[in-house]
């Protein structure tokens, strides 16, 4: 159960085409990550899924059945939001049933669903409250909860997390990661976080401009990205994109920094590497060398923002605490193995 698939998927606003053909499989117990730039599409492919935007072309099929033209109740899925929709009048205990109520369930079986939710996500002393006295989280526990016992088909996310601060951000992705494994069931889960994306995620699928740019588990898509948009958009700090030429195995930037890099760079007009990837080293070290500009402690990490005339800005993560100072002049090194090549397309370049 949970299995979905989108077949040719499109919707147009007003004549403006936003989701512009998409084809995917989610498998069951899949949990399916949609992230892209603000605007890509993210929250309306989620509403295609769900029934709550209708699709203008293409045909979306659930455990078999073509649910295309289906209203939200027939596709027995459940939707949580950023903003959590709580009833404010009613207790947790009746908001996390309000659904199996409407569709007349036994108040037995009500009270025996919302309990075995309220355990799972950690609720069971708050179920007389009120909405108003709860915290962020609990209040977005409580959505999750109302979503759960409904035992829908699969779980629809959208950006469930970003009303939370950092601390609880945290918390409660542990909580889904949880959830997820305890009830094996199909999520589907849009969000900004490259973080939530990265841990999450079985697949992630890569939105730009209402289409995919490329789908596949975290480490696949930082590893080998298929372009210059994933590459840039996976990972954080986001990785560092300069020009150069390649030749052969050579490549060259700004006219006069040339290395070889001991891998095919033939084409290339773009060279990234993460800042995870890259280290300081002595001027006569250097494959470049540059200014520090910025550098930045944050007690685990420290980045220095180093300056390479007439190449560009490169961040370079250090591990721990470096002594680099602003206005050190210092060697950039990296491994050819790191490197990221991208043709004129901005496609990969294969090594
Ligand atoms: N009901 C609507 N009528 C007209 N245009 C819409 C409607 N809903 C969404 N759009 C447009 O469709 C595009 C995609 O919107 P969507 O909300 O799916 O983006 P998103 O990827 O979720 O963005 P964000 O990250 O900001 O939430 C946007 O250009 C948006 O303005
Ligand atoms: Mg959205």
């Amino acid at each position: 159960m949970g299995q979905i698939e989108l077949k040719d998927i499109r919707k147009s606003f007003g004549g403006v085409e936003v989701i512009k053909g998409i084809d995917l499989q989610i498998d069951e117990g899949e949990l399916v990550i949609f992230v892209g730039p603000s605007g890509c599409g993210k929250s309306t492919l989620l509403r295609l899924i769900s029934g709550l935007v209708e699709a203008s072309d293409g045909q979306i099929i659930i455990d078999g059945d073509d649910v295309t033209g289906k209203p939200p109740a027939e596709r027995e899925l459940s939707m949580v939001f950023q903003s959590y929709a709580l009833y404010p009048h009613k207790s947790v205990r009746e908001n996390m049933g309000f659904a199996l109520t409407v569709a007349g369930m036994p108040k037995s079986d009500i009270t025996a669903k919302v309990d075995e939710a309220a355990a799972t996500l950690k609720l069971e002393d708050y179920l007389d409250r009120k909405p108003k006295a709860l915290s962020g989280g609990q209040r977005q526990r409580v959505a999750i909860g109302r979503a759960i016992v409904r035992e829908p088909r699969a779980f629809l996310f959208d950006e469930p997390l970003s009303n939370l601060d950092a601390a609880l951000r945290v918390e409660m992705r542990l909580e889904i990661a949880r959830l997820h494994r305890k009830l094996g069931a199909t999520m589907v889960y849009v969000t900004h976080d490259q973080v939530e994306a990265m841990t999450l995620a079985d697949k992630i699928v890569v939105l730009q401009a209402g289409q995919i740019e490329q789908i596949g588990s975290p480490l696949d898509l930082y590893r080998n990205p298929g372009n210059l948009f994933v590459a840039q958009f996976i990972g954080s700090p986001k990785m560092n994109v300069v020009d150069c030429t390649g030749v052969g195995t050579t490549l060259t930037f700004g006219n006069r920094n040339t290395s070889d890099i001991a891998r095919n760079a033939d084409g290339a007009t773009k060279m990234g590497i993460r800042p995870e990837h890259m280290s300081l080293c002595a001027e006569k070290d250097g494959i470049l060398v540059g200014q520090i500009d910025v550098m930045e402690h944050l007690g685990s990490d420290s980045f220095a923002y180093v300056n390479v005339t007439d190449v560009g800005l490169f961040t370079v993560r250090i591990v721990g605490h470096s002594e680099a100072v602003v206005g050190d002049v210092v060697g950039l090194t990296f491994g050819s193995e790191n490197v990221h090549l991208f043709d004129a397309a901005e496609k990969t370049i294969p090594a």
